[in-house]
C-alpha cells in the first residue's frame, strides 16, 4: 500500500479512520459476481461485514442480493437500493417488530432458526393476511475449523435446528397455513480457508435434503451462507479470493435439480481487502524487553485482534527505514488493545502514518464509542 501521494492525503484528514479502495471493491465484487453466474447462483452479501451506504450502493449496482440480521440492516438496504425480494434475513432472536418490518417489505426468506420462530412468523403473518416464506435454517453439524467465536454449525453452538428435530418441526409446519417452506439455510461459520470443509457442506447439503424429501418436501431454494476466508498474511499479493475454485466446489459437489437455485451470504471475501484503518503514531515507548508504538486507533475502532486474536498486517506508510520489530498498541484502558505482537514494520516516529490492512469486513461496523472515543470516520480512495 506504500504511496507517497495517498500517505501525503491521509496527513491532512484527522486519524484514526477507515480507507476503502473503491477500485479494489468493485473489482472483487464483479469477479464474484461473474464467477457465481457461470453457474446461475445468486450472492447475498451479508451487511454484517460492512453496512456503509456508499459500499451497499455500489454492491447492489454489480447484482449483489443482501442478507440481514436485524431490521435496521433491512432498512438500510432497502434505502442503498437493494430489492426487498433479494434480501434473505437470518437471526436466532428477531423480535416482532423486525419481523413485521421484513413482512412489510415481503422480503425473499426468513431463514428460520427455531420451532418457537417459525410458529411466531406464521402468526404475525397470518395477522397482515400475508404469507411468509421461509427456510429452515439447518445445524449441520460440520465443523468450520476457524475460530471457535465465529464457528456456528456446530451442535454446540446457538444456530439453526439439528437433525434429532426435522420430523417435528415438518410435522408443524404442515400445520402453518400463513408460511411457506421453500429453501434449507446453512451457515458454519466464518473466515473458513480450508476448502474441504465446503465440500463436507455439501455432503451435509445432500444428506440433509435427501430426509426431507423421505418426508415429502422439496426445495426450490438452497443457501449455504457464507464464510470463505480472504489472505490477512499477504492483503496485496492475494487482493482477490478464489470465487473461482470457491464455486466450482459447489458447481462439482452439489448436484442441483433443474428448478432449484443455489444462494450464497458472502461478507467478509467480499469488502475486508477494500478496507484499512489508517492511525498514527503518537508515542514511540522503548522497553527493555521490547519497544511499543503507540497509535491513537484503538480496540474501539477495531476490535478483531482482541476479540478473536485475529493477525492484521501493519505497514508503516511513512518511513523508508529498516523493519524492526514493535507491539503495536492502541491508547485504551486494556491489555487486550493491542494490534499486533513482535510485528516488522519500518522503524517508526512519533508522527508516522501506519495502515492496519485488511480491515474492511468487522471493522468499522464493529467500532465501539469505549473510553468516550468517537467512532471511525470513512473516506474512499475516489472521494479523497
Ligand atoms: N450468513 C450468516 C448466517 C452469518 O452468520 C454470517 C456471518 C455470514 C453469512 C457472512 O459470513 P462471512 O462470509 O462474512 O464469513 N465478527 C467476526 C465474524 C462473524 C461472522 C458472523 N456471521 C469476525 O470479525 O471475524
Amino acid at each position: 500500500m506504500q504511496n507517497q501521494t495517498l500517505t501525503q492525503k491521509f496527513k491532512k484528514i484527522q486519524t484514526p479512520f477507515y480507507f476503502y479502495d473503491i477500485e479494489l471493491l468493485k473489482k472483487t465484487a464483479q469477479t464474484a459476481i461473474a464467477e457465481a453466474n457461470k453457474y446461475g447462483y445468486k450472492i447475498h452479501y451479508a451487511l454484517k461485514a460492512n453496512s456503509n451506504h456508499k459500499i451497499l450502493k455500489i454492491l447492489n449496482n454489480i447484482g449483489f442480493g443482501a442478507d440481514c440480521v436485524s431490521a435496521n440492516e433491512i432498512i438500510r438496504a432497502v434505502e442503498c437500493g437493494f430489492n426487498p425480494k433479494h434480501i434473505a434475513y437470518a437471526g436466532v432472536g428477531k423480535t416482532d417488530r423486525e419481523i413485521n418490518a421484513a413482512l412489510d417489505f415481503e422480503i425473499f426468506t426468513f431463514n428460520c432458526e427455531s420451532l418457537p420462530e417459525i410458529e411466531n412468523i406464521n402468526k404475525l403473518a397470518a395477522a397482515k393476511g400475508k404469507t411468509a416464506d421461509i427456510a429452515i435454517r439447518i445445524n449441520p453439524n460440520v465443523d468450520a475449523h476457524t475460530h471457535e467465536y465465529i464457528t456456528t454449525g456446530l451442535e454446540e453452538n446457538k444456530f439453526g435446528i439439528s437433525e434429532w428435530q426435522f420430523a417435528e418441526v415438518v410435522e408443524k409446519i404442515k400445520s402453518l397455513t400463513n408460511i411457506n417452506l421453500i429453501s434449507l439455510h446453512f451457515h458454519i461459520g466464518s473466515q473458513i480457508t480450508d476448502m474441504k470443509v465446503f465440500e463436507a457442506l455439501c455432503g451435509r447439503v445432500k444428506e440433509i435434503q435427501e430426509i426431507f424429501e423421505s418426508f415429502g418436501i422439496k426445495f426450490p431454494h438452497l443457501n449455504v451462507g457464507g464464510g470463505l476466508g480472504i489472505d490477512y498474511q499477504n492483503p496485496d499479493t492475494n487482493p482477490i479470493v478464489d470465487f473461482k475454485s470457491y464455486f466450482e466446489i459447489f458447481n462439482k459437489n452439489l448436484n442441483l435439480y433443474n428448478y432449484q437455485k443455489l444462494h450464497f451470504e458472502l461478507g467478509r471475501a467480499i469488502v475486508a481487502q477494500c478496507g484499512s484503518l489508517i492511525t498514527q503514531v503518537v508515542y514511540v515507548k522503548h522497553g527493555r524487553q521490547k519497544s511499543f508504538v503507540i497509535v491513537d486507533g484503538g480496540m474501539s475502532d477495531l476490535i478483531r485482534p482482541a476479540l478473536y486474536h485475529a493477525y492484521h498486517k501493519i505497514e508503516n506508510l511513512t518511513s523508508a527505514k529498516d523493519k524492526k520489530s514493535y507491539d503495536i498498541v492502541g491508547p485504551i484502558c486494556e491489555s487486550s488493545d493491542c494490534f499486533a505482537k513482535d510485528e516488522m514494520i519500518n522503524e517508526a516516529q512519533r508522527g508516522d502514518i501506519l495502515a492496519i490492512r485488511s480491515a474492511g469486513a468487522y471493522g468499522e461496523v464493529m467500532a465501539s464509542q469505549y473510553n468516550l472515543r468517537e467512532l471511525p470516520k470513512a473516506y474512499y480512495s475516489d472521494e479523497i
